[in-house]
């Protein structure tokens, strides 16, 4: 048996095999071709040289949908290469499984206004098991991006603005998604701050911001052992990321320690071209495996001139060699040399019921009640209901942006779930609104109004200038709300939209991203009341969209505003400057009473630990869940700070009258940050910990951070 076959340990494996490579065969590892087929691909596979493949619809695979997975044809490619490859070496298929594969979950950003690690850790366990039952390896997600920018389209791939919910959720992916498949971390660095919201656009950002907050959500995925982490198309102050050594040799694999496989984006290489950086694809194949981008998806420039390059020493040959252990560890990792081929099993894919099953419990704990006049929840005697809007019998549409084998025949649509309900109760007016939508909102009793994005309104290559909802949408509802009839406005979107208009008009408003496989049922459990809604916004909701950036880590600024009072005031002349609906904002069907924070003690040594508690009371009718959140602001540090940072949070489940407490233990570390050397410091002296229910909290106490010793 050769040595890489043994039981050794995989980097023994890994360097077995690299030692009986040619040069050609090492090239062939780096190169990830799309979509290949036995067919067409037959000799290359043989002759080693397709380390990887992705299947996608193209480079812009996100709304695009393809013919769907072969697992023949990607069993037949992975015969040729084990079988009649030299060294049979197995390739890596690839495939976007981004929220769902065969069941779909909320897009991302509506999974992250669940607050809940454990569920999405629970739903990408599923995703994985069932993509690697089709035959794939590896997919392109978590996006953790972090950006404060609802007119860029990518916004619903990621968990929102905050640094820790957005690391957390990463981490919870990464555990889910690997215990069936590698996951990947993308797109490093900074693509989330992309000019003006425009896709691809170029990005500046200092180091000092892009570690206190960009690269915070890639150290958690790093450090929750994500298998690959995905460079992206920016550029960074002058330098493409495709060619950014700093950051992917230096930070990432050096200072990090991430031994994982870099792999590019689409074609990310080869456009180093386009950013006008590489005279031409051979200097871009040398920029990208310098920088230290292992793996080239799409562009073909290593297969083509990585051989000459290490030939003429413009490329040295134990760089090149790291890249390849990179992608031979990342195999044996994924063990795809002891079990190569797709495991197909009688069981059907999905959705089943037990997917369905966690598919509506997410899709309801994402759904987030920004306005309620007391109208919601309904009644299912409800005398009358009038459904409309261009979502009232879609299935397709409410799966959401990146759903390349979810199927909208599978979704049970709102008209569906509500028929289910109330049977002849229930009018509906089909797509636009009309004039018959205003007589059958006039003779029911409540009408709900289901408004907002198409998908193909959001995602990758997919921004907007205007974040109001899409055209004529708006005066609808303002006509269906003149007519003096209580209408419930239900948003789909994929990012968060202007809504002060709906806010104002709209008798309840509910914001339900784009919620997948069961949208019609978990619609309706929400919206009677049957579950409640606790979703709670991951992302800052401005007032216009000339009120972009707005987030919840703005920092402190010279001419300070009273922190206690409203930093956000006074810096329009002809608005509020204040957001529409601030992060992790959320209402309930009942009501709760926030106490201030109390802390276990008001010193703290290095290294130690505090105790920060909020009790909470349920002052309403109803049972509910409230979110507690914690917040950090620290008023003196070497760099400027955010005015508030999420430091943690916590669910409380209470009865009518109940009261509860979320205790929450932080050590000194989470008050750190990096200073102006770029080095992680944790500095004596004060901090505010701030509870509440979203970020316009102001209950504070203050603790004081003191030396190792010192008295308490
Ligand atoms: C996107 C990535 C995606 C890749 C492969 C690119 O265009 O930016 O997020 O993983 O395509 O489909």
């Amino acid at each position: 048996m050769k040595k890489w076959m043994r039981a050794l340990p995989i980097d023994e494996r890994v360097d077995a095999l690299l030692a009986e490579m040619t040069l050609p065969e090492k090239v062939g590892q780096l190169n990830q071709p799309a979509n290949v087929s036995p067919g067409p691909d037959r000799d290359a596979l043989a002759a080693g040289r397709i380390g990887s493949s992705l299947y996608a619809s193209g480079a812009l695979g996100g709304n695009v949908r393809d013919e769907g997975l072969s697992i023949r044809a990607i069993e037949q490619c992975q015969r040729i290469a084990v079988e009649e490859s030299r060294l049979g070496i197995p390739v890596l298929f690839g495939r976007d499984v981004i929220h769902g594969h065969r069941t779909v979950f909320p897009i991302p950003l509506g999974l992250a206004a669940a607050w809940d690690a454990e569920l999405v850790e629970r739903l990408c366990d599923v995703a994985g098991s069932e993509a690697l039952r089709e035959g794939v390896a590896w997919t392109f997600a978590p996006m953790v991006d972090i950006s404060e920018e609802p007119r860029w389209g990518r916004v619903a791939e990621g968990f929102g603005e905050s640094p820790a919910l957005s690391g957390r959720l990463a981490m919870a992916a990464v555990t889910g998604f690997q215990r069936h498949i590698g996951a990947t971390a993308k797109h490093f660095v900074g693509y989330g701050l992309a000019a003006g919201g425009r896709d691809y656009e170029s990005v500046q950002v200092g180091e000092n911001t892009l570690r206190n907050l960009h690269l915070r959500t890639f150290k958690a995925a790093v450090d929750a052992g994500v298998l690959s982490v995905m460079a992206s198309f920016n550029d960074i102050d002058g330098t493409p990321m495709h060619a950014n050594r700093r950051l992917i040799r230096e930070v990432l694999k050096q200072e990090w320690g991430f031994d994982g496989v870099v792999v590019a984006d689409w074609s990310g290489i080869g456009q180093l071209v386009d950013h006008g950086v590489a005279a031409d694809a051979r200097d871009a194949a040398r920029q990208g495996l310098l920088a230290g981008v292992d793996l080239d998806m799409a562009s073909g420039v290593y297969l083509a001139h990585l051989e000459s390059l290490v030939g003429d020493g413009e490329v040295p040959l134990d760089l090149l060699d790291d890249a390849v252990r990179r992608v031979l560890r990342m195999k044996f990792r994924l063990g795809l040399f002891d079990d190569p081929y797709p495991r197909t099993t009688a069981d059907p894919i999905g959705p089943t019921a037990a997917t369905r099953a966690l598919a509506r419990e997410a899709a309801v704990a994402s759904m987030v009640l920004v306005a309620n006049d007391g109208i919601l929840p309904l009644s299912d005697q409800v005398e009358s209901l009038h459904l409309t809007g261009p979502f009232v019998d879609e299935g397709e549409a409410l799966l959401g942006t990146w759903v390349l084998d979810g199927r909208g025949a599978d979704v049970p649509s709102p008209l569906v779930a509500f028929t289910d309900l109330l049977g002849d109760r229930l009018t509906h007016t089909d797509g636009r609104f009309s004039d018959l939508a205003a007589h059958r909102t006039r003779a029911a009793a409540v009408t709900v109004a289901l408004l907002g994005e198409h998908p193909s309104r959001s995602g990758e290559a997919n921004s907007v200038a205007d974040l109001g909802l899409p055209a004529g949408q708006l005066e609808a509802l303002k006509q269906l709300c003149g007519l003096g009839k209580p209408v419930v406005a239900v948003v789909f979107g994929g990012r968060p939209l202007d809504l002060a208009e709906v806010l104002r008009v709209a008798s309840a408003v509910i914001v339900a991203w784009h919620p997948g496989t069961e949208a019609g049922p978990a619609l309706a459990d929400v919206l009677f009341g049957r579950r409640e809604p606790s979703g709670r916004l991951p992302m800052t909701f401005p007032r216009s969209t000339g009120h972009v950036p707005s987030s919840v880590h703005a920092r402190a600024t010279s001419r300070v505003l009273d922190f206690t009072r409203d930093a956000w005031d006074g810096r329009y002349l002809d608005a509020l400057t204040q957001p529409q609906l601030p992060f992790g904002y959320g209402l309930s069907y009942t009501t709760f009473r926030h106490g201030g924070p109390v802390a276990s003690a008001s010193e703290v040594p290095f290294g130690g630990q505090v105790e920060v508690s909020a009790q909470v009371t349920n002052t309403g009718q109803r049972a509910g869940r409230e979110l507690v959140q914690l917040y950090l602001h620290d008023p003196v540090a070497e760099v400027t700070r955010p005015k508030l940072e999420l430091l943690d949070w916590q669910w409380l489940d209470l009865a009518p009258g109940e009261t509860g407490t979320a205790v929450f233990t932080i050590g000194t570390d989470a008050f750190g940050y990096f200073g102006r050397d770029l080095t992680w410091r944790v500095d004596q002296g004060l901090v505010r910990l701030i509870t509440g229910r979203d970020a316009t909290a102001s209950a504070a106490v203050e603790v004081r951070i003191v030396a190792a010793g010192a008295d308490e």
